[in-house]
């Protein structure tokens, strides 16, 4: 029988979830919180999807762009725990790591998960070893040249994961030159595959790199 989450991971998955249920809820009657107090973390479902995927896949090496409170490093950390696999995950904020850091102790997952503080795009592009999955869950605007790069980083056979494209014009209102930059480049991109995965309310764009 496949093992279960353990009970330290639960936790920080649950604690994480009622922090981003209080964001909602805060944000509904009009708090505005500044962008190192904002989790942002994607939805519970979700989640069980990269941990789902990573298993399948007995992914080796992970990287996550946009660590935030470490929610989605989490459940990728706990997928590649059971076969000896490393999460690398980037974010800009240093308050970012330090809360991620925190929770991913407490889960028991520091083992698995290397976090590392800075831009996303100068330290992807110095990854030297194939990547068999990239999570990418950072600024839209940044996305094609996020994908550019994941793209080329991944091994044929990887996966781009590319979270928010199904409410990516609520999010750039004032932009949606944004959204179809990033469905164009997808589409007539000659190396991948890809479908969105209806997720709601964000929408992940799943992507599978099927030559170099
Ligand atoms: C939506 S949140 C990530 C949520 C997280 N994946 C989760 O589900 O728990 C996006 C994060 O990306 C980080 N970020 C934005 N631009 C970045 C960049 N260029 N390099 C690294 N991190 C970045 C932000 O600081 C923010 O914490």
């Amino acid at each position: 029988m496949l093992p279960m989450l353990s009970e330290q991971v639960e936790k920080t998955l649950r604690q994480l979830e009622v922090l981003r249920e209080q964001e909602i809820e805060r944000e509904e009657i009009g708090e505005i919180y500044t962008k190192e107090k904002r989790s942002l973390a994607i939805p519970r479902d979700e989640g069980k999807f990269l941990y789902l995927l990573a298993r399948v896949m007995k992914a080796k090496l992970i990287v996550e762009i946009g660590t935030s409170f470490g929610y989605s490093t989490t459940w990728l950390a706990a997928a590649v725990q059971s076969h000896g696999g490393t999460v690398i995950s980037y974010d800009i904020l240093p308050e970012k790591i330090e809360v991620a850091s925190k929770y991913l102790s407490e889960a028991g997952l520091k083992g698995n998960v290397e976090l590392v503080l800075g831009d996303a795009k100068t330290l992807l592009s110095q990854i030297s070893e194939p990547v068999d999955i990239i999570f990418l869950d950072a600024d839209k605007a940044d996305y094609p040249e996020f994908m550019e790069l994941a793209i080329d980083k991944l091994r044929i056979g990887g996966i781009l994961l590319s979270d928010n494209v199904l409410d990516c014009l609520e999010i750039h209102k004032d932009d949606p030159e944004v959204c179809e930059e990033i469905t164009s480049y997808l589409i007539q991109h000659p190396k991948i595959m890809t479908v969105t995965l209806p997720f709601l309310p964000n929408g992940l764009e799943m992507t599978l790199k099927i030559a170099d």
